[in-house]
């Protein structure tokens, strides 16, 4: 099946996605069926040289240009929260899913987002909004939905790890450090929401709301930082066996919640204090299977497309499936609860 997919940024994740999607199409369509042609790519300057080749894609700054074409798909990697959510919301009222690796926009907009969703019979997907390329979104929507998860934890974002791994390991200052994530791409547009743990706090969030089945607020979570972590405490910290790391934490404490993200110095014979540079980790502790971790590329071009072109393989195949057999569920869209993942 062929997917017309409109591309919302070309970005570091945007020109991941085309770029994969080049590289591993056979693949993809020998292991789903389906194939993607990227119709339409939207920017703010169309002018700009592209890290992935846009010749046969049209490029265009103009939102409606894209609303008013026919489209199978929406993918939206450009960030931005309360216009990009208008956009996201008019799109899924027309019944087109949408994949998005847009934690800042979920952390406010989710509920109601999913809720358009479900109203017009289509779905939501964001695998890349937390932890980049784990595949943690998926796991605590389907893979653990038969546990009472009481807690989620980990390391959550790639800026300030590696940038406390380039201080630990590396001797850097945290200035150079952080110019360095930049440039590879594994900070936001302002690295302000990285190092003031802005960024793990939308993402614990996200996890939160999984785990307990409960909306939260950007306000319920507790917030520090690194922007003030001084190479000394580094050092200091190494010498006395322990290693510092931004931690998220989301806790279920007998029906009250605790929801922080703060700077930990953890013992370096704990799995955490050895998941280095951009990669991420993620404890979830389940009344069944216990304690589970999954590790792995928390930022970066190809790691957070993999996420991305999952979730449209998933949106594609589970529409194609819908379509076959549309009674086969016998459930009505209103009977799905709000968030409902299709
Ligand atoms: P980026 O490199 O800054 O790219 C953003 C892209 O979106 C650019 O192509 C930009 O156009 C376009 N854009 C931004 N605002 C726009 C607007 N109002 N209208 C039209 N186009 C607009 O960002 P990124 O790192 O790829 O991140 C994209 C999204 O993925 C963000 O939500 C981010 O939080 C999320 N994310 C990123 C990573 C990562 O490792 N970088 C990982 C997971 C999730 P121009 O190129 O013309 O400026
Ligand atoms: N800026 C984010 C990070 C990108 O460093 O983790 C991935 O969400």
């Amino acid at each position: 099946m062929n997917k017309k997919i409109a591309l919302l940024g070309m970005g570091t994740v945007g020109s991941g996605v085309v770029n994969l999607i080049r590289e591993n199409e056979d693949l993809i369509h020998s292991s789903s069926g389906v194939k993607f042609t990227i119709t339409h790519v939207l920017v703010t300057d169309t002018t700009k040289t592209r890290t992935a080749d846009v010749s046969d894609i049209r490029v265009t700054d103009d939102i409606t240009e894209i609303e008013n074409a026919d489209i199978d798909l929406v993918v939206e990697v450009m960030g931005g929260i309360d216009s990009t959510k208008d956009i996201i919301n008019r799109i899924l009222q027309k019944g087109i899913p949408v994949v998005t690796a847009n934690k800042d926009m979920l952390a406010v907009h989710i509920d109601e987002l999913e809720k358009t969703a479900v109203q017009n019979n289509t779905a939501l997907y964001y695998e890349a909004a937390v932890a980049g390329g784990i595949p943690i979104i998926h796991t605590m929507q389907h893979s653990l939905n038969a546990n009472k998860i009481s807690k989620v934890m980990g390391i959550l974002n790639g800026t300030t790890n590696y940038i406390l791994s380039k201080m630990a390991f590396d001797g850097w200052e945290y200035d150079d450090a952080l110019k360095e994530a930049q440039a590879i791409g594994y900070a936001e547009a302002d690295p302000t929401a990285d190092v003031e743990g802005i960024d793990a706090a939308r993402k614990t969030l996200l996890l939160a709301r999984l785990a307990f089945d409960k909306k939260f607020s950007l306000d319920q979570v507790n917030l520090n930082g690194i922007s003030g972590v001084d190479i000394k405490d580094i050092e200091l910290a190494k010498s006395a066996g322990l290693t510092l790391k931004l931690l998220g934490v989301a806790e279920d404490l007998d029906g009250k919640y605790n929801l922080a993200v703060e700077p930990i110095f953890v013992e370096t014979t704990h799995q955490l204090a050895n998941v280095h540079y951009e990669k991420n980790a993620v404890f979830v502790n389940g009344n069944m299977i216990g304690e589970a971790m999954f590790y792995g590329p928390g930022a970066g071009s190809y790691e957070t497309a993999s996420a991305v072109v999952s979730d449209m393989i998933n949106s594609a195949v589970i529409a194609a499936k819908a379509k076959a057999v549309p009674e086969e569920s016998g459930v009505q869209a209103e009977e799905l609860p709000d968030s409902a993942y299709y």
